[in-house]
């Protein structure tokens, strides 16, 4: 079943004084419910604005969509009210930087606790008598219940001593555990749907690695979907069932991992795939795609890529297309208004490139080797 359904969001921020920002411009997006879905792009390429839509976290934002739907309802119909609801409930939020997502003054356990008790399947009725205990004698507010799933909570996604993590403050924690409390956090409202927004970017990749494991487990374990945003494409191996390519507010293409990687289609796609060490062919090397992606107010018309692409030509100034690879895997790219299996060089600028495009010529590839 479809989770969540986006059909052709745009998403425009106005400045004052100066040019508006087209942020997102005719994003789709299907989360299947259960899996991991991975959301992928450079920076700047629109991943968290696209995240924060869907919180409707975006004051100030025009959002347009021809469908924004969860479970088959309109988000964006909904009041502000049972908005609330959808994100205590519903669809939870996990950030890269949980130091000031959580609260500085709160223990953990007792953050947790109210999100517990917020979305109101514990019961709490432990009795006047011990209610007056607990606030004035043992000076905690959070009820008996709550507290103790706060504390379960906390083992469950990976804390070593639960019961005296959850009696700390956010600063006193490292970085891998504030961000496990974070998820811990999350699925005490019991989502269906945890939006990650680059949950493990700031962290050292054991720590990393370890925290990827646990939120796949977890969804397995709970049946929760996930929207795992990510700039890196060896995440989205690991991780992730399926994947969206973002780049400078379009979807460039998207399919199960498993499709995207064996086939990738679109240059872009191609072009990330050479950057990490697992996927790049054996003869060639690492390397990142030469040149930086435009700002929005300078987006050329047609595929934003076009610019950067090695394969660009004439029809690449026109609207995006869409293209079905293969059962569920599309990508956008003219080149495939062609034929099924254009040339498609990273090595260096192809002939159709040059011809195109001037600037193309002293392209060079491989300008910076990463490594994992
Ligand atoms: N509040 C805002 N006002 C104006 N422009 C914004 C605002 N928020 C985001 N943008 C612009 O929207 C575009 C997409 O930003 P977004 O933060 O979604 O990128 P991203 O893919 O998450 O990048 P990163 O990997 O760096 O987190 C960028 O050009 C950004 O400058
Ligand atoms: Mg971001």
């Amino acid at each position: 079943m479809t989770l969540l359904d986006i059909e052709n969001l745009a998403v425009t921020f106005p400045v004052q004084g100066g040019p508006d920002v087209p942020a997102v411009d005719g994003v789709d997006l299907q989360v299947e419910s259960g899996e991991i879905h991975g959301l992928v792009g450079e920076s700047g390429s629109g991943k968290s604005v696209t995240a924060r839509s869907i919180m409707r976290l975006l004051d100030g934002a025009e959002v347009s969509a021809d469908r924004f739907d969860y479970r088959g309802e309109d988000l964006y119909a909904k009041s502000e009210a049972e908005m609330r609801q959808v994100r205590g409930d519903d669809i939870a939020m996990v950030f890269q930087d949980a130091l000031s997502a959580l609260n500085p003054v709160m223990t953990v356990g007792e953050q947790i606790a109210e999100v517990v008790r917020h979305h109101g399947d514990v019961d709490e009725s432990a009795g006047l008598l011990s209610e007056l205990r607990r606030k004035y004698v043992t000076g905690t507010r959070t009820s008996a219940a709550s507290w103790r799933r706060a504390v379960e909570l906390l083992e469950t996604v990976g804390i070593a001593d639960p019961e005296d993590v959850a009696m700390t403050y956010p600063h006193q924690l490292s970085g891998g555990q504030r961000q496990r409390v974070m998820i811990a956090s999350a699925l005490g409202g019991d989502p269906d749907l945890i939006v990650a927004d680059e949950p493990t970017t700031a962290l050292d990749v054991t720590v990393e690695a370890g925290i990827l494991d646990e939120l796949q487990h977890l969804c397995d374990e709970f049946g929760v979907a996930m929207l795992l945003i990510t700039h890196d494409l060896g995440v989205v191996a690991e991780t992730c069932d399926s994947v969206t390519v973002m780049y400078s507010g379009s979807v460039m293409e998207h399919g199960r991992t498993d499709q995207l990687f064996e086939n990738p289609a679109h240059p872009y796609t191609k072009g990330l795939l050479r950057s990490i060490p697992e996927q790049a062919p054996s003869d060639g090397e690492l390397a990142t795609i030469p040149g930086s992606a435009p700002e929005p107010s300078e987006r050329p018309d047609g595929c934003p890529f076009r610019d950067r692409c090695p394969a660009a030509f004439d029809a690449c100034s026109d609207p995006l297309p869409e293209h079905v690879v293969d059962d569920g895997h599309v990508t956008r790219c003219h080149l495939y208004t062609e034929g099924d299996d254009p040339e498609v060089s990273w090595d260096g600028p192809t002939r159709r490139a040059s011809e195109v495009n001037g600037a193309v010529d002293d392209r060079t590839t491989a300008t910076e080797v990463t490594d994992g």
